[in-house]
């Protein structure tokens, strides 16, 4: 188990390139598992759950070489194998095995796939893609004799449905039709990778089409993670600080700074992007499906409302996502919690300890150990690395004093 120390209090400068994507890079290590050849995927960013994940497709035969950020993947001789149940309850990303083990080999166990565990996180749209395409559920596994092309109209939009309807529509036989999918950029990327591995892919206002084929290997960039880039951003007002963010298009993070810049923060994007101030007023957060508010930065936008002056904060993606709210308390956050929402108070912040409680709510509490005057502690500390590539290094270059002990 790691433990971050941190002393806080000091307003952090410089430049933080972010990293590719954790939400788009999984997508695609899992894609190319219904490719047969040769892959290359690039920023692909050294985090926790990317390597769980290239650690799962390697145990069912792929061949992964890292050069770099790059990474090489053949999947020429992959055979049908059950993964190891400890890798795939280790990430939610393993959901995605459901649908390129099934385009792939026609059979696909439905584990006990992992991830934070800030709800109840059901599989049922992604058993409804596989059923829709021809396959049998039951029994703890999915089969299938042929994937045959569909219509599927989603009735919640949900992205890792949505990702694996498109890999079992990439590889069906015939024309496939999804409708009421998720719109995240991770979305477009991973269609830009199986475009490249030869998909035939068009997406209109109302659905995406797919022309079912035999894949080949394709090439792909990762883009630049908004969720890291919302979190340095943040970082930099509640410390006072002048961070700029670069490496990821404002357009991806405009959602995150809408509900900050109504309430009166100053957000300068001319070169990178930089957070200035806190909000002036009353925040209001609702958290939706793109293009809303992310989810993932719902947890990362709570110290800014507290150290600020306080708002709501709604959540309709994953309506019980406040359970972290707990740890911020040792910081001094002061919150009332409702179902599916939360209250923040303007609050004094300190210095604390605390267990990260999950990933987004792990680097809330490090935004808030760095932001507080004095030496905080974070244990558990390994599942914000989950998320964030070299945080320690990236954190260190800004000005922080910021130990991490494995
Ligand atoms: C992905 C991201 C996660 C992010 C989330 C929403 C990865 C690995 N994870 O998770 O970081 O928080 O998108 O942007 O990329 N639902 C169902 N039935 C299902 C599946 C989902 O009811 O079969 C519901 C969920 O309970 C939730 C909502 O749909 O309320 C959205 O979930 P979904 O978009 O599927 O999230 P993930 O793909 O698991």
């Amino acid at each position: 188990m790691a433990t971050v120390t941190v002393k806080g209090g000091e307003a952090l400068r410089g430049r933080v390139d972010v990293s590719g994507s954790k939400n788009a890079a999984l997508p695609i290590i899992f894609a190319t598992i219904i490719t047969r050849g040769e892959s290359v995927i690039h920023r692909l960013p050294d985090i926790g759950d990317v390597r769980v994940a290239i650690r799962i497709i390697e145990s069912l035969g792929a061949r992964c070489e890292r050069s770099g950020s790059s990474l090489l993947v053949n999947t020429e001789r992959m055979t049908f194998r059950r993964p190891e149940d400890s890798l795939v309850s280790a990430i939610r990303a393993s959901t995605y095995l459901l649908g390129a083990s099934l385009a792939r080999f026609g059979r696909a166990y439905i584990q006990s796939f992992g991830g934070c565990d800030f709800c109840t996180r059901p599989i049922d749209l992604h058993l409804l893609a596989c059923h829709s395409f021809g396959a049998d559920v039951g029994g703890g596994v999915i089969i299938s004799r042929g994937l045959l092309g569909a219509g599927i109209r989603f009735p919640k939009v949900s992205v890792g449905a949505t990702v694996n309807a498109l890999l079992l529509a990439a590889t069906a036989k015939g024309k496939s039709r999804i409708e009421n999918f998720a719109r995240e950029p991770h979305i477009f990327n991973l269609i830009d990778y199986l475009r490249s591995a030869g998909a035939d892919i068009t997406v209109t206002d109302d659905a995406i089409t797919v022309g079912g084929r035999e894949l080949v290997g394709g090439e792909v960039t990762v883009e630049g993670d908004p969720i890291e880039a919302g979190s340095y951003a943040a970082l930099s007002a509640l410390t006072g600080g002048n961070i700029t963010v670069i490496g990821v298009t404002p357009k991806s993070v405009d959602a995150f700074f809408a509900p900050l810049t109504e309430a009166g923060a100053v957000l300068d994007t001319e070169e990178g992007i930089t957070l200035r101030t806190l909000p002036k007023r009353q925040v209001t957060i609702v958290a939706e499906p793109y293009p809303g508010f992310p989810t993932d930065l719902q947890p990362i936008s709570a110290p800014l409302l507290a150290a600020a002056s306080g708002g709501t904060v709604e959540d309709r993606v994953w309506q019980g996502r406040f359970g972290y709210l707990a740890a911020l308390a040792s910081f001094g956050v002061c919150y009332h919690a409702y179902p599916t929402s939360a209250e923040i108070f303007p609050s004094r912040l300190r210095a604390a300890d605390t267990v990260a409680p999950d990933l987004r709510g792990g680097a809330a509490a490090l935004l808030l150990a760095l932001a507080a005057r004095g030496e905080s502690r974070i244990y558990s500390s390994e599942i914000i690395a989950r998320g964030y590539e070299n945080i320690e290094k990236k954190l260190r270059s800004l000005g922080a004093e910021i130990r991490i002990d494995d």
